[in-house]
């Protein structure tokens, strides 16, 4: 689906979307004799025009037929959380509606550029599909909506372009990783496809293969790898737009599939273990963004992929692996694989890119679906300043996260009678000590934060920017910290 901006409405077959704000209706004056209509039916319906409310009208308009969509922005509130949800509303009314044309008006709200080129950005969100496997679509469940126009904002297109086209194609990579099953995407097509979505992008990608992480000694990683017929990879991709000075790191979990290994999971819901590689996802499509609005920052991501099986070969509860760092671990648990997999992917981009600072993303615990639900990611952080613009771009952006404690106690938990530290903890608090695990690979004074996203890579329900399905969570927040952070 196309976004365009213009500075009226065009002539021909479209639908109409007004905005009215709560119960003051202005905006409607626009449609001269067919107004009062409206209003009436507006009355009977007890619309209120709160966010995300719609209703919708045929009017009659000079002898033919317009489909009016009124949606509702609510009263007060973030003028651009109002902008994205109208974008989102209009375009899951109107996607598989039979109209090929929605035209957004919003002359009467006084929206500045951004606010209205995030109707865009919303829009094009929330118009992302993978029909790609659906062979048997009926013809009333196919989109139609092919261009949504937006009407009344100087200089929205250009800042639409500039900024926010580009995490539209970040997010639908993302989406489009996270969706694929696992027979489609695995360690190395994750990295074809990845390589084929940023060609001509700028973003630099060096892959490294079993044997060249063999000789570079990541034993964590690769224990969770030995028991899949597939072979890890290291994806690196670099974007250098900030000239000299040490790079920030994205650093991402990418378990193409989750079995649990040797401790295999339950069948019941195993499926959804195809998104364990959404960190991965995230970084990947943080990159994308990152290259096609050329910001103005030096980001390396790092994905660490793999497929955790229980093969013939698999890892056994109990084996001890020595991680790059050196620092030996007793695996007790092998569905404890994320930790596994990041430790590894978190000491070769110190060793090599000396980051100033490190994100890690992962889905990495169900125990942060039971302290968060599926509202908000856990941050973990060994700096304040760090969490706070992370909370920042987390309210901007609606990629939510929520600080959670690190303390020693709960490091103390994860020592082991037999090696350096053991991969699990008791059951209780177990985001805490996986963060712990993780933050054990972290070289002292880094600065560094740790996202666990296990509720929110996929989505049982719809919302104003995604449908049900893969949410595309942490692009929007790694390009907002840029943009805020770096770019500033
Ligand atoms: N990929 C899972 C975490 C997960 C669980 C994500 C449910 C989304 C939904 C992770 O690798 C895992 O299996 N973690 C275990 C850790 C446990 C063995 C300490 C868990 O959370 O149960
Ligand atoms: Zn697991
Ligand atoms: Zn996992």
């Amino acid at each position: 689906m196309e976004i365009r901006f213009a500075a009226s409405r065009p002539t021909g077959d479209y639908a109409l979307v007004l905005p009215v704000a709560g119960k003051d209706r202005r905006s409607l004056a626009s449609l001269g004799t067919a107004q009062q209509g409206v209003i009436t039916a507006l009355d009977r319906q007890r619309f209120e025009g709160e966010g995300s409310s719609a209703s919708e009208h045929f009017v009659d308009e000079n002898g033919s037929v317009r489909r009016v969509l009124v949606i509702g922005t609510g009263n007060g509130g973030n003028m651009e959380q109002a902008a994205e949800k109208l974008g989102g509303t209009a375009v899951a009314r109107l996607q598989t509606s039979g109209e090929k044309k929605g035209v957004i008006d919003v002359s009467a709200l006084g929206y500045d550029a951004d606010t209205a080129a995030r109707i865009g950005l919303a829009a094009a969100l929330r118009s992302w599909r993978y029909d790609r496997y659906r062979t048997k679509l009926k013809d009333n469940q196919k989109a139609t909506l092919e261009e949504i126009v937006i009407i009344g904002a100087e200089g929205a297109e250009a800042r639409y372009k500039s900024r926010w086209a580009p995490v539209v194609e970040g997010v639908s990579l993302t989406r489009e990783l996270v969706t694929e099953p696992a027979n489609i995407i695995y360690p190395e097509s994750f990295v074809e496809r990845v390589q084929k979505s940023l060609e001509g992008s700028g973003v630099e990608i060096e892959v490294l293969n079993r044997a060249q992480m063999e000789k570079l000694g990541m034993g964590a990683l690769l224990g969770v790898a030995q028991g899949s017929a597939r072979e890890a990879r290291l994806l690196i991709l670099r974007w250098n737009g900030g000239g000299e000075g040490n790079p920030t790191a994205f650093v991402g979990k990418g378990v193409t599939f989750d079995t649990g290994g040797i401790s295999i999971k339950p069948a019941a819901g195993m499926e959804a273990m195809k998104w364990d590689m959404g960190g991965a996802g995230a970084v990947s499509g943080a990159l994308k963004a990152l290259a096609l609005r050329k910001a103005k920052a030096n980001v390396v991501g790092i994905c660490g992929l793999v497929e955790n099986m229980p093969g013939g070969n698999a890892q056994r509860p109990g084996d001890v692996v020595t991680t790059m760092s050196g620092q030996t671990v007793e695996v007790i648990n092998t569905d404890a694989e994320g930790r596994l997999v990041l430790a590894d992917a978190l000491t070769y981009v110190q060793r090599n890119f000396k980051p100033s600072t490190i994100i890690d993303l992962a889905t990495l615990t169900g125990a942060i679906l039971v302290s968060l639900g599926h509202e908000w990611a856990g941050l973990f952080s060994n700096n304040e300043e760090l969490a706070s613009s992370l909370l920042k771009a987390a309210d901007e952006t609606g990629d939510k996260l929520w600080r959670m404690p690190l303390a020693e106690p709960f490091d103390r938990l994860i020592d082991s009678p037999i090696a350096d530290m053991k991969n699990v903890g008791p059951r209780e608090g177990g985001s805490i000590t996986a963060a712990q695990f993780i933050q054990r690979f972290i070289e002292s004074g880094l600065r560094w934060a740790h996202v666990d996203m296990a509720g929110k890579a996929w989505s049982d329900k719809a919302s104003a920017t995604y449908e049900k399905g893969a949410t595309g969570y942490g692009v929007r927040l790694l390009d907002q910290y840029v943009a805020d952070v770096l770019e500033a």
